[in-house]
């Protein structure tokens, strides 16, 4: 990561869809943004139609129109090449660029994103559109920087068209060279699946039955390459007509999304940006939020980021969308400044009167700016103007929990021990711990350098490599200390079972041996020896060199380890076999900081969240009550906010926040 777009302090704004919108409401638009604060607004996003109404005949004097008037208002333009959502004319052109799904539907036009990712027609249109903006916008004193299509992958990750088809098998000449090394990995001796010609193979279309997993995981993998692929396109375009100007594409680090690999897109971005969600049926779901602002700062190589969207309170798209209390904005939004970024931005800036998100909440709301909302808008924007001196500023942290998307891809394939195993429950579940700790966490790809860490974390690291492997079983014998938990170590990058007893890749360095999985009945729980319970899974496990930590006292394993430690060179590794109740994982991992050393960032009460970031003169503390009551939190120095003086302790009102510069006197 390279470039940060000419922004001051921490950039504020949202997406703008003024298209959607008669002129008159544009002037009012800037002068409410400047009311608000607002620095930076995302424009152009779904305006192909409206950009491009006939191929190759271009109206692009509207959107100049919008850029100049912002500009005149002291507001950037973030600018998208638009070519997220494909103009009707061109499917009706080019059906063939409509994605079909793995049952063999092709999906219609009409809502958006109906493109195939490998479709050479949509790659030449998209890049066309993208020239085009880049040739009349390039020098626009309102451009900071560029906006590559919008959440790539949200709705056509995977397509399983002829065209895909034929894209996926150079992908796999690519990887493999020759087919008899594609059959050793796809295992193709089973089920008389044996390959003898290339144009034999397909993407993993839906069968009679399971289809093969390693053409499955492939597949995964040739997905996110594939979209990829397209982001670099039209990104080389932005490049080259328009240098020096950062290229971006909106990521989606959530919980409900898994296709896109974002540590191997991150390295791609000139900035890594996200959109976050909060889950309305979630009651910690601001922890989730941690967790992904965190992940987001993972990919991002741990530079400050860029928060694309939120929402400023009810999203359309949940069963149920609640509204933000109030606070509640304002408290997201600082969280995810807390956890390192550096533009808090919104979807959208207006809300929409007509279209399938009319309700969803915009910084503008259909009932004006006598609201909440509104008031909170322009709350949040003073409070981020006070706080601009944090940009730039950075965190670390001791414990770094290791991620892998073909690991995530591999855990959830069908066929499997049980249904139950869901990749991200351990990555949450030990997060929630050490959230709940109020322990920093740098969440790390599974083959990053682990020798500035006291505590590595390794949650269901199903698909572990050789090399994954060896890299921590060196930071363990060099004097590290490693938590793996169950559905780790088990398959090779191939998703072959690795042998001699589970977890192949991690046996030596836990010092166990598993024979048999034992999941469990969905109601069912067991008993540990310590007092835990724990559910879904159990493993008939032996010890070799290892100790017992824990022990069933019941169900069907009575007497068998469940939790085991092992000295392992100068460091120590710890395999937990089960999945444990809440309370024993927060038992287990204070024990594991404890003897790791690793201490909270200060020590409060729980529900109160705070981190630290590091800037080059000065480093600043984040206090976020997300508790119903008064806290006080100790520190030192100055709170950004009120401006006002913090010596030893700061109070603070149910769901408030506090940025404090630190320092005595
Ligand atoms: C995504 C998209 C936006 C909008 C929002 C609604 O993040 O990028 O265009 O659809 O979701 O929450």
């Amino acid at each position: 990561m390279t470039a940060w777009p000419h922004l001051r302090g921490i950039a504020y704004g949202g997406d703008y869809n003024p298209e959607q919108w008669p002129p008159e409401t544009w002037l009012e638009d800037a002068r409410l943004m400047q009311e608000a604060g607002v620095t930076v607004v995302s424009v152009g996003i779904f305006s192909w139609a409206l950009l491009e109404p006939e191929p190759g005949r271009f109206e692009l004097d509207w959107l100049a129109g919008v850029m100049d008037l912002l500009h005149e208002h002291g507001i950037a333009v973030d600018l998208a090449t638009g070519t997220a959502s494909p103009p009707p004319w061109l499917s009706h052109q080019h059906p063939e660029l409509l994605p079909v799904r793995a049952d063999g539907a092709r999906l219609w036009p009409g809502g958006r994103q109906a493109w195939c990712p490998s479709s050479p027609v949509f790659r030449e249109r998209a890049t066309s559109l993208a020239t085009t903006m880049a040739e009349r916008f390039a020098n626009h004193p309102a451009l900071v920087m560029w906006h590559v299509s919008n959440e790539l992958g949200g709705h056509n990750a995977h397509c399983y068209c002829d065209v895909s088809a034929a894209s996926f098998r150079g992908w796999l000449q690519r990887r493999y060279g020759d087919l008899g090394a594609l059959n050793d990995a796809w295992g193709t001796a089973f089920w008389s699946q044996h390959y003898s010609a290339w144009e034999e193979i397909l993407p993993p279309r839906i069968a009679p039955t399971f289809p093969n997993p390693t053409q499955q995981l492939d597949f995964a993998r040739f997905s996110s390459d594939e979209l990829l692929d397209h982001f670099r396109a039209e990104r080389d375009v932005l490049h080259r007509l328009s240098p020096g100007v950062p290229v971006t594409t909106n990521f989606m680090v959530m919980k409900h999304v898994r296709d896109m690999d974002y540590f191997a897109w991150g390295p791609e971005q000139d900035l890594v940006s996200n959109d976050h969600y909060l889950d309305a049926s979630d009651p910690r779901g601001h922890v989730e939020l941690a967790f992904s602002a965190d992940l987001t700062r993972g990919v991002a190589g741990g530079q400050p980021w860029f928060l694309m969207e939120h929402s400023p309170s009810a999203v359309n798209w949940q069963p149920r969308n609640l509204a933000k209390a109030p606070g509640q904005l304002r408290r997201n939004s600082l969280q995810h400044v807390a956890h390192g970024a550096d533009a808090v931005c919104f979807f959208q800036w207006r809300a929409s009167r007509a279209g399938a998100e009319k309700y969803h909440s915009g910084l503008v709301p259909h009932a004006g700016t006598d609201t909440k909302v509104w008031r909170e808008v322009v709350e949040l924007g003073r409070t981020l103007e006070a706080i601009g001196e944090v940009a730039g500023s950075m965190s670390r942290a001791d414990v770094a929990m290791l991620v892998d998307w073909s690991a995530r891809w591999a855990a959830e394939l069908d066929s499997h021990p049980t249904v139950d195993l869901a990749y991200l429950d351990q990555p949450h579940a030990l997060y929630g711990a050490l959230w709940d700790a109020g322990i920093a966490v740098d969440m790390v790809h599974a083959d990053a350098d682990l020798s500035g860490y006291r505590l590595v974390l390794t949650p269901t690291l199903y698909l572990t490599t050789d090399a994954t492997a060896a890299s921590i079983a060196s930071y363990v014998e060099h004097g590290g200390h490693v938590l793996v938990t169950y559905w780790s170590g088990i398959v090779d990058e191939n998703d072959h079972v690795r042998l001699g007893g589970y977890p192949g890749a991690f046996r030596e360095l836990l010092g166990v041996r598993t024979e048999e999985f034992f999941p469990l009945r969905p109601s069912e729980r067991v008993h540990l020896d310590d007092g835990s319970t724990a559910d879904q899974w159990t493993e008939l496990l032996r010890l070799e060199g290892a100790q017992a930590v824990a022990s069933y006292v019941d169900g069907p394993l009575v007497g068998v380890p469940a939790i085991t430690r092992h000295a392992f060179g100068e460091g120590t590794a710890w395999y937990v076999a089960t999945r444990l109740d809440a309370d024993a994982t927060s038992r287990l991992m204070s024990r594991l900081a404890t003897e790791a050393g690793v201490a909270p960032v200060v020590k409060t009460v729980p529900g109160v969240e705070v981190t630290r970031r590091h800037g080059a003169a000065a480093s600043y503390l984040f206090v976020l009550n997300h508790t119903d009551g008064v806290v006080h939190v100790p520190a030192e120095g100055v709170d950004l906010v009120t401006g006002a003086g913090v010596r030893g302790k700061i109070t603070l009102e149910a769901g408030d926040i506090a940025v404090i510069r630190e320092g005595g006197g």
